[in-house]
């Protein structure tokens, strides 16, 4: 479904990414882990291409190049990416945001259908329908981001550290959203995560990004297995 080729990105002389090929199959949930200013952010903003992809970078989704596009193109044809740092509206309620992402949608009529699935699996969004998304605690917050992502329809959803300032018990529930998401609405994940435990536990397959460089990928019972991943992701000795 995403297919990005020998991406590469750079910020002035800061050379983010060096080339790195990425294969997101229809239906399935793909991680990226990696350490800080490993350069995951930077590979979802390129696919979203929100920063620039240096020249020799290809990207390709359901076999269209859209490596450069316009922003609101690649939303337009199902990509949504929920940032890290969520970014809801503080000031708009529960019920407000969420209308947000449903903006750009054509087919307002299945918007009940919409609501009803996300107040099902985030029972705690529909108790604060009213309130400002602002005055949501964190986890809160980033149950709000991951539905508003959805009112849009996504086919592809780009997730940035869900997991992020969020306590332990909260982080099992958003990964279990996560792969409700993905086996009831058959969306696609691409998952970017710090948590190598969890984001392992619930993808197909990873990939390892150490500065700018896919270190390692396979599947994602296999790197939780790997000596090394262990040691340097797992926090084993
Ligand atoms: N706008 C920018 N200008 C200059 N350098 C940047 C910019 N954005 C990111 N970088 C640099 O690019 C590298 C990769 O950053 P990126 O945000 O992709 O990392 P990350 O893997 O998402 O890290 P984290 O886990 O901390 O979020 C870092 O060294 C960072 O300092
Ligand atoms: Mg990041």
């Amino acid at each position: 479904m995403l297919r990005v080729e020998n991406l590469t990105v750079n910020y002035g002389a800061i050379n983010a990414l060096k080339g790195i090929t990425i294969n997101v199959p229809e239906k399935s949930i793909i991680t990226l882990i990696g350490a800080n200013g490993a350069g995951k952010t930077t590979t979802l903003r390129a696919i979203s291409s929100v920063v620039k992809s240096a020249g020799g970078s290809r990207i390709y989704y359901e076999d269209k190049d859209i490596t450069n596009l316009p922003p609101h193109k690649i939303v337009e044809m199902g990509l949504c990416q929920v940032p890290e740092g969520r970014l809801i509206f503080a000031n708009l309620t529960v019920k407000e945001n969420l209308d947000m992402g449903a903006y750009l949608r054509k087919d307002k009529q299945n918007l009940k259908n919409d609501l009803d699935f996300i107040f099902n699996i985030f029972p705690r969004l529909k108790e604060r329908i009213k309130q400002p998304g602002g005055t949501l605690s964190g986890g809160e917050q980033q149950m709000l981001a991951i539905s508003r992502a959805l009112m849009s329809k996504p086919k592809l959803l780009l997730l940035d550290e869900p997991s992020l300032g969020i306590a332990p018990i909260l982080v099992r529930t958003i990964f279990e959203k996560i792969v409700e998401i993905n086996k009831s609405l058959g969306t696609t994940i691409l998952l970017v995560e710090q948590n190598a435990h969890f984001a392992l536990s619930v993808a197909n397959f990873g990939y390892v990004l150490e500065t700018g460089n896919i270190i390692l990928e396979g599947p994602a019972k296999e790197l939780e297995a790997n000596p090394e991943v262990r040691k340097a992701y797992l926090g084993e000795a």
